[in-house]
C-alpha cells in the first residue's frame, strides 16, 4: 500500500502493509518513529519497537506492517501505523543529502536529490504543465508530430550550434523544430511538437540550459494576431489548471499563487518601440558605454535587464510585438507595411521572469530568406527542402515556440532554471 492510502478513517485499527524508503529516523528508548515515503512522495509516519529497526538507515528500503492509527499529533495528516514487522530490502550507505546542502552538491548529487520533496513538488507540476500543454492542443484541433533532433541546419543562429559527426558527414543537434514543422502544414494543418531543443549557450544564466523541452506550434492562413491569441489561451489553460491540480506542492514551495490566479486572456500587447520609450523614461540609456545593464539602444534585442523593468509590476505576461528583424532570424516577416520591423513577438513572463515564448508569422520571400541566411553565415545550399516550402504552393503561416522550463520556473518561482527539470544540462554540466 501506499502511504497516502493509509490515511483513511476506515483503515483505522486495520492492518496494512506500507513500502517504501526511510525518509527520517528518530530512535528512542522503546520505540522508534520512522517517517516512511512512498513512491508517489507521501510519508506516513510508523512507529516501532526500536530493537526492529538496529542497523537501519536514511533512504533504506522498507515495508513495515502494523495497524492503522488516527492521531491528531502525527505528523503528515493525522494518521500513523503502529509498526509491528518491518522488512528490509536494502540498507542504504550514509546518505549524502541532509537537511541543509549547497546547491552544487544537490545537483552533483541529482540522481538522489530527485528524493527531496522539493524536487518530488516541482517534477509534479512539471509533469502538469506537460500534460495540459498537450491537452490544450489536442482539444484545440492540433495535430501532435514528431520532427528529428539531428539535423543539417541552424534555425536560431549558427553560434549555439552543437555539431555532431554523423557517419560521414556534420550534423547539428536541432535547436527547433520550427522548419519542420512549417513543412508539415501544407497537410497536416496546424501542428504541435513536444522535442527537445539543444542550444550550446557559452554563458551561465539562471534562465539558459544546453537542452530544454521545446513546445511549439505552426498553423498554415494564420497572421501575427492568430497566433499571439494562441499562446495565451495556450499559457492561460495550463496555469489555471495547474493551480489547481498542484495547489499543494505550490504551497509546499510557499508559492503565493494570487499572480497566478489573475493569468488570463488578453495580455498586453506592447510595440517594440513603445517598450524603448518606456525604458527611457525609466532611465535606460541609449549606450552601453557606461557599462550600465540600464542601457539600451533602439535596434537592439531586449537585453534581461530590459525585459525584468518592463514586467517587474506586471501580474500577467505581456507581448512585445514587432522587434526589428535585424536581431531576429531569417525566418521571421517583414511587416509589408513597415520595412525592418518583424511581424513577431516575444511573450515575457511577469516579474523578471522574462521571454517564456517567440512566435510570428514566417517570411514567404525566398530572396529575403536567402539574403538574410548569408547575413547569419548561414549557407543556402543547406536549407533548399526548406525554401521548396516557398516554390510549392507557399501560404501565410506562422508559428512559435515555448520554453517549457521558463514557463515551471515562473509557475514554481524558481531562482533557477536548472531547478525545473530533473537532469539539468549546462554548459558545466554534463551528468550525473
Ligand atoms: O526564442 P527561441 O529561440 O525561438 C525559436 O526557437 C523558434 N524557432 C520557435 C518557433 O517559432 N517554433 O526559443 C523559443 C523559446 C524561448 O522563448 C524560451 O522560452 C525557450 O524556447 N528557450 C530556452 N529555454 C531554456 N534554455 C535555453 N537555452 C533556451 N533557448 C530558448
Ligand atoms: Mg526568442
Amino acid at each position: 500500500m501506499r502511504a497516502d492510502e493509509v490515511k483513511d478513517a476506515s483503515l483505522a485499527g486495520k492492518e496494512v502493509a506500507v513500502r517504501g524508503w526511510v525518509h527520517r529516523l528518530r530512535r528512542q528508548k522503546e520505540n522508534a518513529f520512522v517517517l516512511v515515503r512512498d513512491d508517489r512522495g507521501a510519508v506516513i509516519q510508523c512507529v516501532l519497537p526500536a530493537d526492529k529497526i538496529a542497523g537501519l538507515t536514511i533512504e533504506s528500503s522498507v515495508e513495515v506492517t502494523g495497524t492503522v492509527s488516527q492521531d491528531p499529533r502525527a505528523p503528515e495528516g493525522g494518521f500513523e501505523i503502529k509498526g509491528k514487522e518491518i522488512k528490509i530490502y536494502n540498507v542504504a550507505l550514509e546518505y549524502p543529502i541532509g537537511e541543509y546542502q549547497s546547491d552544487e552538491l544537490l545537483l552533483d548529487k541529482r540522481h538522489l536529490a530527485l528524493r527531496t520533496r522539493k524536487m518530488i513538488a516541482i517534477a509534479k507540476i512539471r509533469a502538469s504543465v506537460l500534460n495540459l500543454g498537450r491537452r490544450w492542443f489536442v482539444e484545440n484541433g492540433w495535430m501532435e508530430v514528431t520532427a528529428p533532433t539531428i539535423v543539417k541546419g541552424a534555425v536560431e543562429g549558427g553560434s549555439t550550434l552543437f555539431k555532431l559527426r554523423y557517419f560521414d558527414q556534420d550534423a547539428y543537434l536541432s535547436q527547433s523544430a520550427q522548419l519542420y514543422l512549417e513543412a508539415m502544414i501544407f497537410s497536416l494543418g496546424p501542428v504541435w511538437s513536444l522535442t527537445p531543443s539543444f542550444r550550446a549557450e557559452k554563458s551561465r544564466t539562471v534562465r539558459h540550459l544546453a537542452e530544454f523541452s521545446h513546445l511549439e506550434a505552426e498553423a498554415p492562413w494564420v497572421s501575427l494576431e492568430d497566433i499571439l491569441k494562441t499562446e495565451e489561451q495556450l499559457v492561460s489553460y495550463v496555469i489555471q489548471n495547474t493551480i489547481k491540480e498542484r495547489a499543494e506542492e505550490l504551497a509546499f514551495l510557499k508559492r503565493d499563487i494570487s499572480d497566478l490566479k489573475k493569468v488570463v486572456p488578453p495580455f498586453e500587447r506592447l510595440p517594440y518601440e513603445k517598450a524603448i520609450d518606456i525604458l527611457r523614461e525609466r532611465g535606460f540609456q541609449a549606450t552601453e558605454d557606461d557599462g550600465s545593464k540600464r542601457a539600451i539602444r533602439f535596434g537592439d534585442d531586449l537585453s534581461i535587464d530590459s525585459e525584468r523593468e518592463l514586467t517587474k509590476d506586471a501580474d500577467r505576461p505581456m507581448f512585445v510585438v514587432g522587434y526589428p528583424i535585424a536581431v531576429k532570424p531569417f525566418y521571421v516577416k517583414e511587416d509589408p507595411q513597415r520595412s525592418g520591423v518583424g511581424l513577431t513577438a516575444d511573450m515575457l513572463a511577469p516579474r523578471g521572469f522574462g521571454e517564456i515564448t517567440s512566435g510570428g508569422q514566417r517570411e514567404d520571400s525566398i530572396d529575403s530568406i536567402t539574403g538574410r541566411m548569408k547575413k547569419e553565415n548561414l549557407k543556402p545550399e543547406d536549407y533548399e527542402w526548406y525554401l521548396d516550402l516557398r516554390r510549392y504552393g507557399s501560404v501565410p503561416h506562422g508559428g512559435f515556440g515555448l520554453g517549457i522550463e521558463r514557463l515551471v520556473r515562473w509557475i514554481t518561482n524558481a531562482d533557477d532554471i536548472k531547478d525545473t527539470i530533473l537532469f539539468p544540462r549546462t554548459m558545466s554540466r554534463v551528468e550525473p
